[in-house]
């Protein structure tokens, strides 16, 4: 890979709040077209990296490092038209007191010189791109005349309207019931495919990950713990914590090479997720974040904070103990019956 196929570069970047951060020196690559999932449970400061992808971090945050978009640091000139947003909630990015159709439109002409019938005409185009029934009419109703699933697909319209580079999808499924999840994804990755954008996909479910991430970044209190392709690190985790997400997915939606159903004999409980919970940002424990909670911690953990380790497959890794994570993984988190 040469530095050309970079599309976009994240080099340190640091967040805090009051000189406690929550993101703490995160560097990783984003090439054209490549679906990268950011993971981790709540507080691991996805959202915020995110939204520092687009210049757009909360009021009150101090941050350092650098973001680039093929070399460039202007990201706010950027946002809208080469980096755009599908956020949590698609009310957010709706305007209760216009049209769909209008709102569409009006994104088509802050960027494209073209008439106010050229524009509408792309609006229900793009409304009926992302499979929203009768669009011609549906163009001309109100948010809040559409069901969460058809919201969500017209933020997808919207943020793929112009054409972006890049896609950051905050959590775009939560706010969803779980049948109309997997469409919602579905119609992300189509109209990415369509626009090719690359996709950078905060979730906290290693199922959608596997389903819809070609790479993966799995972050635990502001810090990379494993990074690679889905398939090396979801097939093959190194890391303690990466193993315990896994662990915590239903056995049918982990890996198959993983079985979590042995034979009678060795008949073990699956966890319901890691132990305990991560630690306030103000607190850290000193050396590695994770070691409370770490099945294979040792003294050398909690004193020094493990850097990042290039694993045999090529995924990155930041762990001591990451020699020593069994095959399959999610066994550190099996727990023999009383
Ligand atoms: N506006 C803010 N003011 C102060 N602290 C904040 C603010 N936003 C985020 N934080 C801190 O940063 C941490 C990480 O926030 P972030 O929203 O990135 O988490 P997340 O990984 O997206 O979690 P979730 O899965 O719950 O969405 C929070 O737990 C909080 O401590
Ligand atoms: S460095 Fe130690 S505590 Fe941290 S994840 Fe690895 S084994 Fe666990
Ligand atoms: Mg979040």
């Amino acid at each position: 890979m040469t530095s050309d196929d970079v599309l976009l570069s994240v080099r340190g970047l640091r967040i805090a709040f009051d000189g406690v951060e929550a993101v703490r020196g995160l560097s990783f690559d984003l090439r054209p077209r490549e679906v990268l999932a950011l993971v981790g449970e709540s507080g691991a400061g996805k959202s915020l990296t995110a939204r520092a992808l687009l210049g757009m971090v909360p009021k009150g945050a101090t941050t350092s490092g650098t973001v680039r978009l093929r070399g460039e640091t202007d990201l706010v000139a950027q946002r809208g038209r080469r980096i755009a947003l599908v956020p949590q909630d698609a009310l957010s990015a709706l305007s209760p007191v216009h049209p769909v159709g209008d709102q569409l439109a009006a994104a088509v002409r802050s960027v494209k010189g073209v008439s106010r019938r050229e524009a509408r005409a792309r609006a229900t185009a793009a409304l009926d791109r992302v499979g929203i029934p009768d669009a011609v009419r549906r163009a001309r109703a109100y948010p809040h005349e559409y069901s969460g699933g058809m919201r969500q697909r017209a933020v997808i319209a919207m943020a793929t309207i112009n054409e972006p580079d890049v896609v950051v999808a905050d959590e775009p499924t939560t706010a969803l019931d779980a049948e109309f999840q997997e469409q919602v994804l579905r119609v992300l990755g189509e109209q990415r495919e369509a626009v090719g954008a690359a996709l950078v996909l905060v979730t906290h479910d290693l199922g959608v990950v596997r389903e819809h991430a070609d790479h993966v970044l799995v972050m635990y209190a502001g810090r990379q713990v494993e990074r690679g392709t889905a398939k090396a690190v979801l097939g093959r985790p190194r890391a303690p914590y990466t193993a315990g997400l896994l662990a915590s997915l239903p056995p049918d939606a982990a890996d198959a090479s993983a079985p979590l159903s042995p034979g009678p004999a060795t008949r073990r409980r699956r966890l319901p997720s890691i132990p305990g919970s991560p630690p306030t940002l103000d607190a850290l424990p000193a050396g590695c974040a994770f070691a409370p909670r770490c099945p294979l911690a040792e003294d050398r953990c909690r004193q020094e904070a493990p850097q990042s380790w290039a694993a045999a497959d090529g995924h990155e890794v930041s762990c001591h103990r990451r020699d020593e994570v069994p095959h399959p993984a999610t066994e550190l988190f099996l727990e023999q019956p009383a």
